[in-house]
């Protein structure tokens, strides 16, 4: 069932946002480093990214040290970190942290930072088959590693597209090699929590001087939002997004998105930019702390129910407010044949 919701009362929701907790180091763990360096599919990407303080999160201390929980592999914005120590790139920080208080381990909590934290270049940065690659190869790591049937993904931003493109597969350019092709990995993935991405595009990018002087508005790999036809119809939107959004490959067993209206949300024709196809519901916060990275930083409790204890039936609507059809996103404009099994979907 696809639905969209939106939270009437953040209260409930607001979790305590805990300082640097210096019981935990950031990095791996040498046992982790170890299983890395023995398998020529994982040691080239050097997933320590020791060059960075946040570049990396998780692994074992030794061989009989128990993973209990569903591994969850966090997968950052563009130019952050995985857990850094400070606005600009505290990736996923606070989500370890409160992870960490209530009850998992460093071996069932992972990250490896792709990119390199440089917001100066963040508007040049796009979907780079490389970095799809990086995060695809991760969580093969991760479930090699651990042993677990599946894992969770937590992603943010520009993360969420490469993400679900990482767990998706489809075909890729790389360059200088040619196209590629990623089986999907979905049936590896429990739930995937994709938060404020732009799985449609930024608007700003229509305008010639973003299109003209930044990578990251191009029509191939970039985040280019395509243009209205005279029929209102979206067209040539980036193809990366485009392929992305057109592949009905669910991104794990559930999906769903976590997005806030005080972080410009929306689209061509009023659409949600950080929904996507194939999630099965929406979350909408509804309150100005929750901005691009408040929604991230402030909705772990949240994220962690939606994990471990979340049921559709357990929604109360004293804490959710439903979205009426009139007030969901229009379909998605270039992808027709979806458009009257989508609409049939939104609960009332
Ligand atoms: C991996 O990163 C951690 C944290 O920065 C560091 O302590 C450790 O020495 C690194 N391991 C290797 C093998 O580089
Ligand atoms: C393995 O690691 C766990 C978690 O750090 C620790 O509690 C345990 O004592 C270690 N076992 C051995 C044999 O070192
Ligand atoms: C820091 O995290 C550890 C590990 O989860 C926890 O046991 C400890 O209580 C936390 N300390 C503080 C001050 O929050
Ligand atoms: C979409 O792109 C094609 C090929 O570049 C172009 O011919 C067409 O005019 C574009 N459509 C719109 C509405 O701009
Ligand atoms: C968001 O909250 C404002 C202020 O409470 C309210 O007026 C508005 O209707 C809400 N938006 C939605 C879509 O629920």
């Amino acid at each position: 069932m696809k639905s969209l919701i939106t939270f009437a009362s953040i209260s409930i929701f607001a979790t305590i946002v805990t300082s640097q907790n210096s019981t935990y180091k950031r990095g791996l763990t040498d046992h982790f480093i170890q299983f890395l360096n023995l398998n020529k599919n994982y040691y080239p990407y050097n997933f320590n990214r020791t060059e960075f303080f946040g570049g990396s999160f998780g692994g074992k201390d030794n061989d009989t040290q128990p993973i209990n929980k569903v591994p969850v592999v966090f997968v950052h914005g563009a130019a952050d970190m995985v857990i850094g120590e400070e606005w600009a790139n505290d990736g996923f920080r606070y989500d370890i942290e409160y992870f960490l208080q209530n009850g998992y381990t460093k071996a069932e909590l992972y990250g490896s930072m792709w990119g390199f934290a440089d917001l100066a270049g963040e508007y040049n940065l796009k979907h780079d088959t490389e970095y799809v690659i990086a995060i695809r190869r991760f969580l093969e790591a991760v479930l090699d590693y651990t042993g677990a049937a599946k894992i969770d993904v937590i992603s943010h931003s520009m993360g969420v597209a490469l993400s679900r493109a990482a767990i998706k597969g489809g075909k890729y350019l790389l360059r200088d090699i040619g196209y590629i092709n990623l089986k999907p990995i979905n049936k590896n993935v429990r739930t995937y929590i994709g938060i404020a991405g732009l799985s449609y595009g930024a608007l700003v990018c229509t305008e010639a001087f973003y299109y003209d002087n930044f990578l990251g508005c191009n029509k191939f790999n970039g985040y280019y939002p395509g243009v209205l036809d005279k029929y209102n119809k979206v067209v040539n939107v980036s193809e990366f997004l485009n392929n992305l959004n057109k592949d009905k490959t669910k991104e794990g067993d559930q999906a769903y998105a976590i997005l806030s209206l005080f972080d410009s949300p929306k689209t061509y024709n009023d659409k949600y930019n950080s929904a996507f196809p194939t999630m099965d519901m929406a979350f909408i916060f509804n309150s100005s702390e929750y901005d691009h990275v408040g929604v991230r930083d402030k909705t772990q409790e949240f994220q962690l129910r939606l994990l471990n204890s979340y049921h559709p039936s357990e929604i109360q609507e004293t804490e959710f407010m439903f979205m009426t059809k009139s007030q969901g996103p229009k379909n998605v404009q270039d992808d027709e044949e979806n458009e009257e099994e989508k609409q049939g979907n939104f609960l009332e």
